[in-house]
């Protein structure tokens, strides 16, 4: 009987470490650890969620159930605005720090109401992995955000879905900013009001974000066209950022915006239906895209932005010096093009880990492979 009883509980704890952290990082974030390998935990509710996140213990946190955040901090109603006009697919603004006031003092004055929870997001600590159980792992009505030094964080397996897609401003799906090795994989992002990942002015250091959906489609957008226009914002002032195997779908616009410091790998990507621009390359951008397919996207690449882009193409050799490997070319179907040739930041790759590539033909399978879910 004892032993059974031993067994038994042995083959529990077999089946909880088999559930937790499915593979490792590659690229900029390799080596992250996240909550090691404590004893997984199992939040029951909303307050459970937020407290096994925000503490200073290294945790594993599982998510078998839909944790649901909308009402927990009641609703506000304010005056807003409508920069895009007030058609039903029309998204409005809070005036979030003003923002109404001061960038569209011209737009016709709207009441909102929201729930406040959305608008920011729960605290992540350092050394915590944030791990969805199958499909069942779904934080809905409030974003995460990695932050204030909290760092080696992994999050896999989840989807976070409904911040106020009606609002600009209405939250931040997964927010980073003064933080360091952080992977996010296997992660859906769905009906968000502002950016569906924000990587903001202070330094995120080492990141990688692969296997992720990010799923633009909403009633609400600020293109007025059910096409979400905030995507990704990757504007730290140190970042280094391996963006592999990923789907963006249905975005039109900044998916992503890059600026700050950045340097982003972007490898094996699948870009689908896009009605405005993916790359937004600022000042400070230095962006190489390779092995990934535009499929259906207007613009790939805003034109005229101060950031170095190096798109390949036939030119895969250039890399060989820097990442020791060749890069992959792109593919484009039914897309615009995607320019850009710099080499001059191939150097920053210089001793990094650095994600491997596979031709663009194999990207196109990422529509398979990428979100919650799939693992
Ligand atoms: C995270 O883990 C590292 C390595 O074990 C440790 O040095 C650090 O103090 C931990 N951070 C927190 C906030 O517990």
């Amino acid at each position: 009987m004892r032993s059974f009883a031993l067994l038994s509980s042995a083959l529990v704890a077999l089946a909880q470490t088999a559930t937790a952290v499915t593979g490792a990082a590659e690229g900029f974030a390799k080596g992250v650890t996240g909550g090691g390998s404590a004893t997984p935990v199992y939040p029951k509710t909303t307050a459970e969620l937020v407290s096994y996140l925000g503490d200073s213990q290294p945790r594993v946190i599982m998510l078998d159930r839909t944790f649901d955040f909308t009402g927990t901090e009641g609703t506000a109603t304010e005056t807003g605005c409508a920069p895009w006009g007030t058609g039903s697919g029309c998204q409005l603004s809070l005036n979030k720090n003003s923002w109404c006031d001061n960038y569209q003092p011209n737009a016709p004055k709207v009441k909102v109401t929201y729930d406040k929870a959305g608008v920011l997001g729960i605290t992540v600590g350092s050394n915590k992995s944030l791990i969805g159980v199958g499909s069942k792992g779904i934080i809905k009505g409030k974003g995460i955000r990695i932050v204030n030094g909290a760092k080696n964080v992994i999050v896999q397996n989840i989807h976070i879905t409904n911040l106020n897609p009606k609002y600009v401003w209405g939250g931040d799906a997964i927010t980073l900013d003064n933080t360091d090795m952080v992977w996010i994989d296997h992660v859906t992002t769905s009906l968000i009001g502002r950016q569906h990942i924000v990587l903001g002015n202070n330094a995120c250091g080492r990141v990688t974000i692969s296997n992720c959906k990010f799923d633009g489609q909403s009633t609400y957008s600020a293109t007025c066209d059910t096409y979400h226009y905030w995507g990704m914002y990757f504007t730290g002032s140190n970042d280094m950022i391996t963006f592999k195997n990923n789907l963006i779908s249905h975005m039109s616009g900044r998916s992503p915006k890059v600026a700050g410091n950045t340097l982003l790998h972007a490898v094996n990507n699948y870009w689908y239906d896009s009605t405005g621009h993916n790359f937004e390359a600022d000042t400070g951008a230095k962006i190489l895209v390779e092995g990934s397919v535009f499929q259906n996207t207007k613009t790939p690449l805003e034109a005229g932005g101060a950031g170095k882009v190096l798109a390949i193409s036939s030119n895969g050799a250039v890399c060989s010096q820097y990442l020791g490997r060749v890069c992959q070319a792109n593919g484009f179907g039914s897309s615009g093009t995607l320019s850009g040739s710099d080499t001059t930041f191939l150097s920053y790759f210089n001793g990094k880990n650095i994600a491997s590539a596979t031709s663009y033909a194999t990207a196109k399978n990422v529509v398979n492979t990428a979100g919650f879910g799939k693992i």
